[in-house]
């Protein structure tokens, strides 16, 4: 790997034993896939403090556990500062509302403890899985380190910058060095689209986006899909939700659609003025089908708990959220949580959207979601969602059954403790 005079100087430890670390880790990386050179990057979005490691934070230090599982590295050495802005995904605990998820105080404590370890050392502590709603939005072509599946296939196809997935370890080098190795996503050429999806109906409301998006990662894995017969414009929600969807049903990280993904202002453009490989539909069967998959593991109508916001929840659904529910009260036999960043909790706060939301007996959680940090209220048999991609993990991760539907079918379920959602 070709690599500058300031990389090198790095790597043969002239600026400390973490950067060599760092940049020993970058190099390995890089060879195995391929890559020639690496790539300066100013934006870090990774993951420093995570409940599951607090335990080993507190028994081993926390530069042994850094070493390990942010630098990938047998040598313990002392955790720097970062050099380029990096900020933390969502994290296990919910600050205000830890007792309510179930955490026990010493792992509340832990994080909290972990968190101002990290900040003190320039972590931004954002802990949401969507940074792009909370100040973190790079502009086009612009190099990033991110992981979380749901953010990079936003960062990738709506903000048109550049990042693949990765992982704890190559963000955590990537923060103290400011370098990511040059591959994949980051090359102009290996980001034009390869299947054609042709959309059939007019695909609107935030559901729909939802099973779009899962049906577009079953059918192309981990290719770039171009979606074509897009009829609305989509709002940042749709567009989250579509991704997400399309990241857990599938692996994709990067789409198109001409006039809204910033590199492709027409369909010649995204495909590179090439013919795709596969041309797809999105119709009536493929969406009945989509919604069915997502809808396997749920049998009992009346629902223990409803979860939304995955991934965490905008502003503008904070609002959609606190309309349904005002004056209104749940029911006795279910539990409502609503997931929004901290940030954004802010603002729901001094709206009264919060106090509505809790008036009506739902929770308004931040930091952290239910497949992150497998708390959910106790004996939890049926959840409820709006979201595609808690509905696909949740069921794999905690064996509880899951209703998939629309917001509009989640609160009438939080409100009378029934599923009634359909197609
Ligand atoms: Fe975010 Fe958790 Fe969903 S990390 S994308 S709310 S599974």
């Amino acid at each position: 790997m070709q690599l500058t005079d300031a990389e090198k100087a790095m790597l043969d430890g002239r600026e400390g034993r973490a950067k060599a670390k760092a940049m020993e880790l970058l190099v390995r990386y890089g060879e195995a896939l391929g890559a020639e050179r690496l790539v300066e990057t100013k934006n870090v979005a990774g993951t420093w403090a995570v409940s599951p490691f607090m335990k080993d934070f507190v028994a081993r230090g926390m530069d042994a556990v850094y070493s390990e599982f942010n630098l990938d590295s047998d040598e313990v050495v002392e955790t720097p500062h970062t050099v380029v802005s990096s900020c933390q995904l969502i994290a296990g605990v919910d600050h205000r509302n830890w007792r309510i998820q179930g955490v026990p105080e010493e792992g509340a404590r832990n994080q909290a403890n972990a968190e101002a370890y990290f900040g003190r050392r320039g972590i931004q502590q954002l802990a949401t899985c969507t940074p792009y709603q909370v100040g973190n939005v790079p502009v086009r072509d612009e190099h990033c380190a991110w992981m979380e599946s749901s953010a990079v296939v936003y960062c990738n196809a709506v903000l048109g910058a550049r990042t693949n997935t990765e992982g704890r370890e190559s963000t955590g080098a990537a923060s103290i060095t400011g370098r990511i190795p040059y591959w994949g996503f980051h090359r102009p050429e290996c980001r034009f689209a390869t299947h054609e999806v042709e959309v059939e109906f007019p695909v609107d409301d935030m559901m729909d986006w939802g099973l779009f998006g899962y049906h577009v990662g079953e059918a192309v894995g981990e290719d770039i899909p171009l979606l074509a017969g897009i009829r609305h414009t989509p709002s940042l929600i749709k567009l989250k939700h579509f991704g997400a969807a399309a990241a857990s049903s599938g692996g994709v990280e990067m789409y198109h659609i001409p006039g809204i993904t910033p590199e492709a202002p027409t369909t010649e453009a995204a495909l590179d003025g090439k013919t795709p490989r596969e041309r797809l539909k999105f119709g009536d069967a493929e969406r009945r089908r989509a919604y069915e998959n997502l809808n396997t593991s749920a049998r009992d109508r009346d629902v223990d708990f409803i979860m939304l916001g995955c991934p965490h929840n905008s502003i503008e659904q904070m609002w959609l959220i606190a309309g349904l529910l005002d004056g209104k009260k749940i029911s006795p036999n279910t539990q409502l949580w609503v997931h929004t960043p901290s940030a954004i909790r802010q603002v729901a706060d001094r709206s009264g959207y919060t106090r509505i939301i809790e008036d009506a007996g739902g929770v308004v959680m931040s930091d952290t979601c239910p497949a992150i940090s497998r708390f959910m209220p106790k004996g939890t048999r049926v959840t409820a969602t709006d979201s595609a991609k808690q509905a696909h993990y949740l069921p794999a991760l905690t064996g509880v059954q899951t209703w998939f539907g629309s917001l509009g079918d989640c609160i009438d379920a939080a409100l009378t403790g029934r599923w009634n959602g359909g197609l």
